[in-house]
């Protein structure tokens, strides 16, 4: 059975009675809407603590006003019974108001990094997931977290935070599950309808491209961007906000790839009227 809390109370009270018991504790931060994604999160982190908590909350601070928190597909009692068959030891899913009491006043900024990529279309949005996931660590006090390659730009800023900010804590980044398709899960895949969820596909076919012409020597990325575009182009329903290549772990933007080093190709691009991004991790 996995507990229920809602109280940032009873989560400390949790947290420290797990911790006094000797219980390395593992955290999967979550929006809720669960899929095949979260799961392989939760799994690695049964597999590597000895207590498992997962936080639902949408958090309000993350998305802009024209963004899309209030259709954010929401459905705990599902969320609830996928956590339950998992063995999940903890579900923490507070309210808005519990999280942010009238007179919040805190934030928590990572600087650089969180404003090239993501934060240049979305420029408030890393500010709401540190402030969170900051929130989150204290409530859960957590050994280990864990969190996905598919946004890996807000792993490689949760990396950082933690770093910066001294924090007693191991990060786990899991690879992306996909479709048999080669679709990226998200909880927002469910706004495509047939046909866009069809086109969605030139994202993944761009990526799988990349990887290709890098694996058969391409080191330009001007080159490599404009076939990736060629293909997302290619669908009437696209439009892209960026594609770009990325050393792994400081996020820097190469012009031209260098051997022994790892680089991520991402991808952002609409969808119609839906956002989605995607990645790959490449290492030369
Ligand atoms: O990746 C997400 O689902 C969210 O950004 C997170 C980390 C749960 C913070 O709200």
């Amino acid at each position: 059975m996995s507990i229920v809390i809602s109280s940032v109370k009873e989560m400390h009270r949790l947290s420290s009675e797990l911790k006094r018991a000797n219980n390395k504790i593992g955290f999967v931060p979550t929006m809720g809407y669960l899929h095949e994604g979260h799961i392989s999160l939760i799994r690695a982190s049964k597999r590597k603590s000895d207590a498992t908590v997962v936080s639902i909350f949408v958090n309000p601070i993350q998305f802009a006003p024209n963004e899309d928190f209030n259709k954010y597909p929401r459905d705990f009692n599902r969320d609830k019974k996928m956590l339950q068959s998992e063995g999940v030891d903890a579900i923490f899913y507070p309210s808005s108001s519990e999280i942010y009491p009238e007179n919040f006043q805190t934030y928590v900024t990572v600087e650089k990094i969180s404003q090239i990529l993501e934060g240049t279309f979305r420029p408030a949005h890393f500010k709401g997931v540190t402030t969170i996931v900051n929130i989150l660590f204290n409530c859960v006090k957590p050994d280990i977290v864990f969190f996905g390659q598919k946004d890996a730009q807000q792993a490689a800023i949760i990396k950082q935070m933690i770093a910066d900010l001294k924090m007693d804590i191991e990060i786990s980044i899991e690879p992306i599950v996909r479709e048999q398709d080669g679709l990226a899960m998200s909880s927002r895949n469910i706004y495509l309808n047939e046909k866009e969820r069809r086109d969605a596909l030139v994202l993944y076919n761009s990526l799988c491209l990349a990887e290709k012409l890098i694996n058969s020597g391409e080191r330009n990325k001007e080159r490599i961007v404009t076939e990736m575009q060629l293909i997302i182009n290619s669908v009437e329903s696209s439009k892209i906000d960026y594609i770009e290549i990325v050393e792994q772990t400081t996020f820097s933007i190469s012009n031209t790839l260098e051997r022994g080093k790892s680089y991520y190709v991402l991808v952002a691009c609409w969808i119609g009227t839906t956002r989605l991004i995607d990645n790959i991790l490449v290492t030369i």
